[in-house]
């Protein structure tokens, strides 16, 4: 017999961003960060799970090609989860796994991304988010999301923050076992529901400096980044939650620009400097911060994550119109630009 689950996971995009670690093993964060979640049927993983005492070892495929699982982050999560699974069973095709099989039992894992991996767009996030939420429904894992979502933290960082709708605060915690660096729900999808995301994908190609590695040189060379955890990111993350709360688009704007611009400050800080926006990039902000000053009150927010695509966030729909319009204007597809396409978060626009 074969058991199987498949569950979809969205990403998530950070408006105050995660960079640095104080533990590489657990993935504890040196500051708190805050998200806003894709709608699910535009970025997002799918994953299937299964589950058979045909099975010989745990297998994975990702996009179709196998992939090793000896790493550690899937190791602590596949460990996390099996030490609590619970029975399970399924009396149509008469199965029965006991709580203590699953320390014996093997799972295949098939886990598709709807986008590029690894370009900066937050794969890594939906994947372990999905893994770790299809598994544990696989094994009966009674755990709550918040405690799931410290599972996923294992895998990659970013991904404790998929296993929610809307916006997601991951506290980054005291205690050195982790236990409390968990993601939070600050309000769900349904909130805010005018604002547009759109994504200009720049370039598809795989990033050339990994967020683990490039946050790892990050903390070990750069000056600024202490001064950005400590002093900087407390301060957005209580400015960022009333802005949220209160649908301030104008607060809500200039924190989550500034806290890009200055992600890729300690970027550029590092010791060799990591440059993830290339000069498309660059010219996506100056565009936007022309327009949004030209009137007055601003029309959209720009991000930017470990790569050169731009998460733009209109206010509305109808900003969302005109941004595109001055997209295709100064980035026609096609054009001696690298822009190559636009990932449209409402194909109705
Ligand atoms: C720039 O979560 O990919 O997207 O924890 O090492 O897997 P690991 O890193 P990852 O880093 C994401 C960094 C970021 C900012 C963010 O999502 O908050």
């Amino acid at each position: 017999w074969v058991l199987m689950v498949t569950a979809q996971t969205p990403t998530n995009i950070a408006v105050i961003k995660y960079w640095g670690k104080r533990d590489e093993n657990l993935i504890l964060p040196i500051n708190d960060s805050i998200s806003v979640t894709l709608d699910p049927q535009h970025l997002c993983t799918t994953t299937s799970v299964a589950v058979s005492p045909a099975f010989t070892h745990d297998r994975m495929w990702l996009n179709g090609k196998e992939i090793s699982l000896s790493g550690g982050r899937y190791q602590n999560c596949l460990r996390e989860l099996r030490a609590r699974a619970s029975d399970v069973e399924d009396e149509e095709k008469g199965i029965k796994i006991a709580k203590k099989d699953w320390e014996k039992l093997h799972v295949h894992i098939a886990s598709y991304n709807n986008f590029p991996t690894a370009a900066g767009l937050a794969s890594s996030a939906a994947g372990f988010a999905c893994l770790v939420f299809s598994l544990a429904k696989l094994m009966n894992v009674k755990e709550d999301h918040s405690k799931l979502s410290a599972i996923a933290r294992q895998g990659s960082g970013s991904a404790c923050r998929s296993l929610y709708g809307g916006f997601v605060k991951w506290i980054m915690g005291k205690e050195e076992n982790g236990s409390d660096s968990i993601a939070v729900q600050l309000a769900d999808e349904k909130h805010w529901g005018d604002l547009v995301i759109i994504i200009a994908v720049v370039c598809s190609r795989q990033k050339e400096t990994s967020s683990t590695s490039g946050m790892r040189e990050t903390v070990e060379t750069s000056m600024l980044i202490e001064h950005r955890a400590k002093e900087v990111v407390p301060r957005r993350i209580i400015q960022m939650e009333e802005a949220i709360k209160d649908h301030d688009f104008p607060s809500f704007s200039r924190l989550a620009c500034s806290d890009s611009n200055q992600f890729h400050a300690v970027c550029l800080d590092t010791s060799p400097p990591i440059f993830y926006m290339n000069d498309t990039s660059h010219r996506i902000i100056s565009c936007i911060e022309k327009w949004n000053r030209f009137e007055g009150t601003p029309q959209v927010a720009y991000t930017f994550d470990a790569g050169p695509n731009a998460v733009l966030i209109a206010h509305n729909r109808n900003a969302a119109k005109l941004l595109l319009q001055r997209l295709l204007f100064y980035f026609p597809p096609q054009s001696d630009t690298d822009l190559s396409s636009y990932v449209i978060g409402d194909k109705s626009i």
